[in-house]
């Protein structure tokens, strides 16, 4: 089988750089055909030098702004793994499925914020989308060719992030350092912060909903802290189907290069069953942690719902990471922007681009009085 050439979009990020491991494993399988940053010009150079790929390019550039396009629709690749954060992320989803390609999908934020646009693209170009996502990995591989009237409900686990025990004013007054310590996942800040609100899994659920075509209704989340069970699928007769792993993301990088089929990978530490001890699971607190609620319900609007839950949340956690403002402002101005914009039109895509844009501002202006 000849080599299937994949694009990293967000290549020296945390999920990027997973990926390049990945690949310099099964070099009989893979091979770097392009590579994007956004900023960070020292990181992508380094990458260039150790990968040889056909195409490099800096988004964040004067000039940059067709990098992500061109490496996601590269003839010589097959599999563009979009790990790119925030709803940047979109364009180039929708460009790559467009042109057939598989979209190793990490930037849920593109299914959150053009959920049906994604889907529209994916069937006009026949393209495939394939989640990275651990709890969607997991999902994918406990449906197997399971119809979607087989299943009653999907059950998403959560670490909990590192405040799953603290009290509700502990949670309140989180610092930058304390929220940027998460106990089971090595991930970049953005992400961090969002498992530690919960707004995280309210992306999750959201593109749980657009990637298995199920109601919001059948969508459930339950705190997980050994992150060792990625996700259950409970079918209608009562069965319940988990996948398990040790928490790290090249397994769910390696299959969702490689689904349906699986590979060997000496690189990733295998379970044991005994050495693993106790599962345990917990409800989420939801009045601890509204962001999940808050998300979930901007989502279950239509429209731009979740666009401008998706905008207001990235700027928030921008101004909290720069100390503008507290753990606790997060849900403050992200409830208040939903509640003010949630109800924006989001048929088209330019409509969605009009609402992430309106829900930036109001947060910028929330946070300037
Ligand atoms: N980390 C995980 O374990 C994990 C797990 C599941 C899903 N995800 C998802 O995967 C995505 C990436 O997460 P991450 O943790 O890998 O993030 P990260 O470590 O912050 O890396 C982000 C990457 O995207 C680039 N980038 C930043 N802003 C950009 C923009 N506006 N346009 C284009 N590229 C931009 C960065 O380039 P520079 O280095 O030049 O800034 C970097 O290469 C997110 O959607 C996240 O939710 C991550």
């Amino acid at each position: 089988m000849s080599r299937r050439g994949v694009a990293i979009l967000g290549a020296t990020g945390s999920i990027g750089t997973s990926a390049l491991r990945v690949i310099a494993r099964h070099p009989d399988q893979f091979r770097v055909v392009a590579l994007t940053a956004h900023a960070n010009r020292e990181a992508l150079d380094q990458l260039v030098t150790a990968h040889h790929p056909v195409f490099a390019g800096l988004s964040g550039s004067a000039g940059g702004g067709d990098v992500l396009l061109a490496a996601a629709t590269h003839p010589d690749v097959d599999i563009v793994l979009n790990a790119v954060v925030g709803a940047a992320g979109l364009a180039a989803t929708l460009a790559a499925l467009d042109a057939g390609k598989r979209v190793a999908l990490a930037n849920k934020e593109s299914l959150v914020v053009g959920g049906q646009l994604v889907l529209e693209a994916a069937r006009r170009g026949g393209g495939e989308l394939v989640p990275v996502d651990s709890e969607h990995s997991a999902i994918l591989q406990a449906l197997g060719s399971a119809p979607t009237s087989s299943v009653r409900r999907l059950v998403l686990t959560a670490s909990g992030g590192p405040f799953r025990a603290s009290s509700a004013a502990e949670v309140v007054t989180a610092t930058v350092g304390q929220t940027l310590r998460h106990p089971t996942w090595s991930m970049g800040r953005k992400i961090t912060v969002d498992s530690a609100t919960l707004a995280n899994k309210a992306l999750e659920v959201i593109e749980a909903h657009f990637l298995f075509g199920l109601p919001f209704d059948a969508i459930d989340v339950v705190v997980h802290p050994q992150s060792i069970v990625h996700s259950f699928v409970e079918f209608v007769d009562g069965s319940m189907l988990a996948q398990l792993g040790v928490p790290s993301m090249e397994l769910p990088i390696l299959y969702a290069f490689t689904h349906p089929e699986r590979s060997t990978d000496v690189g990733i530490p295998r379970l044991d069953p005994v050495a693993m001890g106790s599962l345990t699971f917990e409800a989420v607190r939801h009045d601890v942690f509204p962001m999940l609620s808050i998300g979930v319900g901007a989502a279950r609007r239509g429209g731009a719902g979740a666009a401008v839950f998706n905008a207001a949340n990235e700027v928030a956690v921008g101004h909290f990471l720069d100390g503008r403002i507290t753990f606790g402002g997060i849900p403050e101005v992200v409830g208040e922007t939903v509640d003010t914009l949630g109800s924006l039109a989001g048929g088209t895509r330019q409509e969605l681009l009009d609402a992430d844009a309106r829900a930036r501002a109001h947060v910028e202006g929330l946070v300037r009085c």
